[in-house]
């Protein structure tokens, strides 16, 4: 399967994905068609390039949320991805977006997706002094963080002094299910549920 990883910044799962693919429980499976970044000086994206994986980039900033997705749908297009696969993408995607890879866009979050939805989810889990957090990766719908549930993995937050440590201790499970999740789903495709039978047919 191709994928195509979306990143707005330093890129650690797109590394941990890029080595799953090289040497991990992707092998044989997929390759990066491409490394897209919103933020054309993402550390991520020099990070890919420097692995020698294509990259493509086109800056957000100031763009109108339809016409940016638009113009990034066209660019993603032509390199054909199986799978949108998000790995710290900032952007909440449009409908226009979500449409144009139903049910194939990927993403990964640092809580349960029940529980909290959007940005600082590491914070939350560590200002609240929480145990415990539930890495969520699900497919993307037109919602915030609302998709179909793809694998939740608890991480144990007890003893963690820091936010470094949440987030050293988050990020290490993040890496490995993340992987494992996209084997899983690539292997096992969820497909669409068949129409229901009428008296007709
Ligand atoms: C990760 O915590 C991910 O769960 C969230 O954004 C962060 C991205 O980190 N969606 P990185 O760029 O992959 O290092």
């Amino acid at each position: 399967a191709r994928l195509a990883i979306l990143l707005s910044g330093r890129g650690s799962n797109m590394l941990a994905l890029a080595e799953a693919v090289r040497t991990g429980v992707l092998r044989g499976l997929a390759e990066v068609a491409v490394v897209f970044s919103n933020d054309p000086g993402a550390y991520g994206l020099e990070a890919a390039a420097a692995l020698g994986l294509s990259t493509a980039s086109l800056a957000s900033r100031g763009r109108k949320r339809e016409e940016f997705d638009r113009e990034v749908v066209g660019i993603l297009q032509s390199y054909r991805p199986d799978y949108v696969v998000l790995a710290g993408y900032m952007r909440v995607l449009s409908p226009t977006f979500v449409r144009a890879f139903a049910g194939r866009i990927v993403n990964i979050h640092p809580a349960d997706t029940h529980q909290h939805q959007g940005l600082h989810a590491y914070e939350w889990a560590f200002d609240n002094h929480l145990p415990a957090t539930k890495i969520t990766v699900h497919l993307v719908d037109e919602g915030l963080d609302t998709g179909p549930i793809l694998a939740q993995r608890v991480v144990n937050l007890e003893g963690a002094a820091t936010l470094a440590e949440v987030q050293r201790r988050g990020l290490a499970v993040e890496h490995v299910l993340y992987a494992e999740t996209l084997a899983s789903l690539i292997t096992t495709p969820i497909l669409p549920a068949p129409p229901i039978p009428t008296h007709n047919s």
